[in-house]
């Protein structure tokens, strides 16, 4: 049989999907599985967005632009401009989801043998799109204890070798919830000036923020527009997963000019998609409003109800919809298998997502698991009361 390749042979599962299986398992045996472990709101999408695609009466659906149509990404200038973030059209080049604009970001900057730092627990998929350029992830631990604040800015600094080209990090984060000030932003910029490095955001949830906090992004900081290079996308922001419509940003010319080209290779962003992503900037500010204090409501209950579990620990988010929860038990992984084959609780069970995967260090956040709260708050009250009377009898299994 002709060999696979070892890039092959080394790309990590995702520890969001692989436990799929076992959830399909146990539906078939009649089990209700409420799925905490993925990001995918239960929000309705815009019904602007929904309509633009219903009402339209294109004859050939051809390839887009392969940057996006210019009036999508005039009219998300727009957009940026009034978070405070001074863009053009020609900074922007739209993309198949974030993803494909993680792709390209790291295809833009990196090299084979090349590292990029990352503060961990980190979204998992960054592990992904690391392997399948050759680059090597250089971690940098942040801890529950802090609320997986920014690091002290030495261990970053100490993280830096030769090989070094970018630090990224997602703000409001996956899985912390953790969003960084405008002070953790400012020491970040001025390292990556002071070593010439990038700086790669991960902005998919810019929206997601909580308590009257502002997210304040890196394309806000003077003097970086020569590092700084924004990934974001429509799927969290309108409850648009599946458009797969996302875009990568930068005020670098260089950058621009090489992601065009591996955009290029991929011919263009999804035409539908795009009609349903430009219409969806006419969303009105109340949809964001309420659907940020149903967020706000489904934490507060989350964490009230998680913090009746004996020997829980939990990060407090202040922004996105994850929370990071450390267990009284050894190994997640194992305990988010045994949920799904060996447990129900009324004929119901619960998904999560083993913490470990979203880490670089061996071993770290083994007793963690991540949870969305994507979902309504009765099915997390009920989530987390399963996941109560779990423990008691996984704990003497
Ligand atoms: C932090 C983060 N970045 C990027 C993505 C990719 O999003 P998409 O490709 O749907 O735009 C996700 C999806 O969950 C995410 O959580």
């Amino acid at each position: 049989m002709p060999s696979i390749s070892r890039k092959g042979q080394s790309m990590p599962e995702s520890p969001i999907r692989k436990l799929v299986p076992f959830a399909e398992n146990a539906k078939k045996k009649g089990v209700r599985v409420i799925h905490l472990n993925i990001g995918q709101p239960d929000i309705k999408t815009p019904k602007v967005a929904l309509d633009a695609v219903k009402n339209n009466n294109l004859e050939v659906l051809e390839y887009s632009r392969t940057e996006g149509s210019d009036t999508y990404r005039e009219k998300l200038a727009g957009y940026y401009e009034k978070q405070g973030v001074h863009i053009n059209a020609s900074e922007i080049i739209v993309t198949t989801g974030g993803s494909e604009a993680l792709a390209f970001a790291l295809g833009t900057v990196t090299d084979m043998g090349d590292e990029i730092i990352i503060p961990e627990p980190f979204y998992a998929n960054y592990n992904g799109f690391a392997t399948a350029n050759g680059v090597k992830v250089v971690p940098v631990v942040s801890g529950i204890e802090t609320n997986f604040a920014l690091p002290p800015i030495e261990a970053f600094e100490k993280a830096i070798g030769p090989k070094t080209k970018a630090i990224l990090i997602c703000n409001p984060g996956n899985p912390t919830g953790y969003l960084y000030s405008k002070e953790e932003i400012e020491q970040l910029a001025a390292l990556v000036k002071k070593h010439d490095l990038y700086l790669i955001a991960d902005e998919v949830y810019r929206e997601f923020t909580y308590e009257g906090k502002k997210h304040h992004s890196i394309l806000q900081e003077k003097g970086l527009d020569q590092h700084a290079i924004v990934v974001d996308s429509v799927s969290k922001r309108y409850s648009m997963c599946g458009a797969r419509i996302g875009c990568l940003i930068s005020q670098n010319k260089m950058v621009i000019k090489t992601a065009m080209k591996f955009a290029q290779a991929r011919l263009s962003p999804p035409t539908f998609a795009l009609i349903a992503s430009e219409a969806a900037l006419d969303t009105p500010q109340s949809y964001f409003d309420d659907v940020i204090e149903e967020y706000v409501e489904r934490r507060d209950l989350l964490l009230d109800a998680l913090k009746e579990i004996e020997g829980i620990k939990v990060a407090k988010p202040q922004g996105a919809f994850y929370c990071i929860a450390e267990l009284p038990i050894a190994d997640a992984d194992d305990f988010a298998q045994w949920l799904l084959e060996s447990f129900q609780l009324d004929g119901e069970t619960v998904m999560v997502a083993p913490a470990a995967g979203f880490y670089a260090t061996p071993g770290l956040g083994k007793n963690q698991i991540r949870i969305a709260y994507v979902l309504e708050k009765e099915q997390l009250v009920k989530a987390v009361n399963i996941l109560k009377e779990a423990l008691k009898v996984y704990k003497k299994s």
